[in-house]
Formats: structure tokens, sequence, C-alpha cells
């Protein structure tokens, strides 16, 4: 299955980053040196998706700066012969066409994918949560294509989560059909342990059919007055078939400060250029910690 398009939504408030996403989007905090979003857009390209649209808000315009062409500072590094970092700053624009549509109010993840509909069209295509991060090759884009492929349906990305945890989670009611994937059956938001129909909770990989735009504007906005995708993807079920994929990697919660850091420190470990440092760096800190 071909997907060319890809809903990278981007325009929430990130008040579990404040104060720093006063000024700076959550989604260009960095892990490493490339912003969480960076990682995204990459995913979304190895899968083969050619055309981005990012939701994002008014105040978040460096999310857009960070894909614009700099011509004098790449004209500076040309001419110092710094060519790794010409490269470095050329690559993320060389990914896919990216195109940005304004949320004019954070009411929720569902509204925000619904004000990318125009952009979409009528066609399948990915949401993809900036903030959650996912180490893995293929990644889980790719991943899910292929299950979407073999099924002819919906995708969700889910994993499995500690039962005493699952009431922070919207958790999917399934039936197992495939190896590491099953039929949704429905969606259930945070439930209490013993009601919780499994521990599969849901992650920020989606692949929808273009009828969830239809779906999401009969949604009506829950308790916070924020219109839920998982509500959207709810009323999808009746009329379309979706899966719940448990994908292959690591996910990082990129949406927390403890989040990025482990993420920041893992990718970190994994990268040939920084790997040795930080393997030195944790030993020193977990010396001294023992020294304590
Ligand atoms: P989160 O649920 O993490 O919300 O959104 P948030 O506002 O970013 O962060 P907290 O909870 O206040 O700390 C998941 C993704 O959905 C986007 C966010 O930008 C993030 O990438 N989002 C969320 C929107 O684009 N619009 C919204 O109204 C809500």
């Amino acid at each position: 299955m071909q997907v060319r398009k890809a809903v990278i939504p981007a325009a929430g408030l990130g008040t579990r980053f404040l104060p720093i996403t006063k000024a700076v989007p959550k989604e260009l905090l960095p892990i490493i040196d490339r912003p969480m979003l960076q990682y995204v857009v990459e995913e979304a390209a190895e899968a083969g998706v050619e055309e981005i649209i990012v939701v994002t808000s008014r105040g978040k315009e460096s999310i857009a700066s960070y894909f614009q062409p700099r011509p004098e500072l790449e004209d500076r590094l040309a001419g110092s012969g710094a060519s790794d970092l010409l490269e470095s700053i050329q690559y993320v624009s060389s990914l896919a066409h990216v195109s940005f549509v304004i949320q004019e109010e954070p009411l929720g993840l569902g509204h925000a994918v619904l004000t990318a509909s125009d952009a979409v069209g009528d066609e399948p295509f990915v949401v993809i949560l900036p903030d959650d991060v996912v180490d893995h090759r293929p990644g889980v884009i790719s991943q899910m294509l292929d299950v979407a492929s073999k099924f002819q349906g919906g995708v969700i990305a889910v994993e499995q989560v500690p039962w005493e945890t699952i009431h922070n989670y919207g958790v999917v009611d399934a039936e197992e059909r495939d190896t590491r994937t099953h039929f949704i059956k429905q969606l259930v938001e945070k439930p209490a342990r013993e009601d919780a129909p499994s521990n599969l909770s849901i992650v920020g990989r989606y692949i929808l059919p273009a009828e969830i735009f239809d779906c999401l504007e009969r949604t009506p906005p829950g308790a916070k007055g924020e219109i839920q995708l998982t509500d959207g993807i709810q009323l999808l079920l009746e009329q379309h078939d979706v899966y719940a994929y448990e994908f292959l990697g690591t996910r990082y919660d990129g949406g927390t400060p403890m989040g990025l850091l482990r993420a920041s420190l893992e990718f970190g470990m994994a990268r040939e250029d920084t790997g040795d440092e930080i393997r030195a760096l944790i030993r020193e800190l977990a010396n001294d910690l023992s020294d304590d």
C-alpha cells in the first residue's frame, strides 16, 4: 500500500515542557542535535511519503523556519569547507515536500487532524505525533503500511504497557488476527484496571482513510472542549476496518522532560559520533552515584 501524505500535528501547547515551550515549540526540542520533528519526517520519508503537512499554530513560526533554506548560512558553510554541516542543514528539506496549516486554537488532536483535511483531500494518509519517537529500522510507518496492505484497513500503532498504568492510556479492545496484529472492536479511553479490555495502548502513529474527516466533523468535543482523534476513530469503526499493530522498536515519550532525556541518551549511545562519549559520561555519573 502506498500512502503519499502525512499529517504531523504540532500545534499543541506543550504544557508538560513549560517554561521552555513558552518560546520554543516542543516539536523542535532536540534529541542530541536534531529536533524531534525531524526524526518523524525521516520516518515518513523512509516509508515513501512525499508530502508532509505540519499542523502548527500562531507563535510557532520557527517550525516553518526550520524547513526553509538559509542561503547566507549555506554560503558561509560552503565557503569554509564545512560540507558535513552544509549537508545536515539541507538534508531535512530534501526529504519530502513540507507544507503548513494553522490550527487557530489548540482544540485537541482530532481537531488538529481535521484542520489538515483540505490539504490531504480524498486519499488515505498517515498521522505521526512528533513527540512519540521510535528507534527502529524499518520505521514504524513502513511496518504499518505492510499491515494496511495485507489487511486492507486502517492501522493504529499500539504497545503493551504495564496493567497497573493502564488508566493513563487510550486502549484497544481487539481480537488477534496475525502476529502482532489485532482487529479493533472499540477504543477505550483511560480505563480503570478492572475494565481495561487489553493492555495495548495507542501510540502516535495512524494510517487512516479520508472518511476519518467526516467522522471528526461529527465528533462532539470531550470534557476539556477538545475533539479527540480516538473518538473520531471510534465512529470510523462503524464503517471501516481498523487494525492495531504492535510495532517493532522502542518508543520514547518525547512529550516529557524525562522521556526526552532518556531518548537523547539512548540515541546518542547508538550514534557513531557520540556513542563512546555518552557511554563514558554515563559510567562517570554511575560511579559518582555509587560513591555517594
Ligand atoms: P499532546 O497530547 O502531547 O499535547 O499532543 P501538547 O499540548 O503538545 O502537550 P501537553 O500535554 O500540554 O504537555 C500530541 C501532539 O498533538 C499536537 C501536539 O503539538 C503534539 O505534537 N496537538 C495537540 C495539536 O497539534 N493540536 C492540539 O490541539 C493538541
